[in-house]
């Protein structure tokens, strides 16, 4: 698949399909973070894939979705939620510093990976790490950062210009409409 198309098409989902993941592709995916650059190549960054439907029902109250919306749209309805998560890890006997940016390269490859294979994902930091620990036995030496939520995506997402606000939006269709600054308001200077 070309880059730019993949870099274009992805959006934050938050409702999906029930037709669950191939282990394989999550796997893969995980491969495709396992490439991602890290500063000073440390590779502190690991995983945990959830896919079996007795550990996702656990998992998916220790997640909040979509804070711009209004309450009563935020959370995927019974029969939307994700068919498989991938939970990131900073393994703190390995990590150094920038291993922030680490995180940020690697889950960027997920989401750009997952598109690949028609998936829909959320990156979620708003989550209960500390019940997360306990429902899947995380040791302590392992930092529990962000979940990144997956699935067959049953909503649709388009970007539109910035205007005054940076809240996403859903119109009455359904469909989300997450605002992007415009590229000649981020470029500083060229010079
Ligand atoms: C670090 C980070 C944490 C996020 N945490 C959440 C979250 O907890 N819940 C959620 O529903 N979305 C979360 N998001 C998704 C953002 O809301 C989403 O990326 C943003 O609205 C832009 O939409 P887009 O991804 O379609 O461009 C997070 C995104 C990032 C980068």
């Amino acid at each position: 698949m070309d880059v730019e198309k993949v870099i274009y098409e992805r959006r934050t989902i938050r409702r999906f399909k029930q037709q669950s993941i191939p282990l394989e592709t999550l796997k893969k995916l995980v491969d495709f973070a396992r490439v991602a650059p890290s500063g000073n190549n440390v590779q502190a960054i690991e995983y945990i894939i959830v896919h079996k439907p007795e550990v996702r029902e656990q998992l998916f109250p220790l997640l909040k979705w979509a804070r711009s919306l209004p309450r009563a749209e935020r959370t995927p309805e019974a029969g939307r939620t994700p068919t498989a998560y991938i939970i990131i890890l900073l393994n703190i006997n390995i990590k150094k510093s920038y291993y922030e940016f680490d995180i940020g390269a690697s889950v960027e490859n997920i989401l750009l990976g997952a598109v690949k294979f028609g998936l829909g994902t959320c990156w979620m930091g708003s989550i209960n790490a500390n019940k997360i620990r306990a429902l899947l036995e995380i040791p302590e030496f392992y930092q529990i950062t962000h979940v990144i939520s997956l699935g067959y995506p049953d909503e649709e997402s388009v970007m539109e210009p910035y205007e005054d606000s940076f809240n996403y939006w859903k119109d009455d269709n359904g469909v989300m409409h997450v605002p992007k600054r415009n590229v000649d308001d981020i470029i500083f200077k060229i010079s």
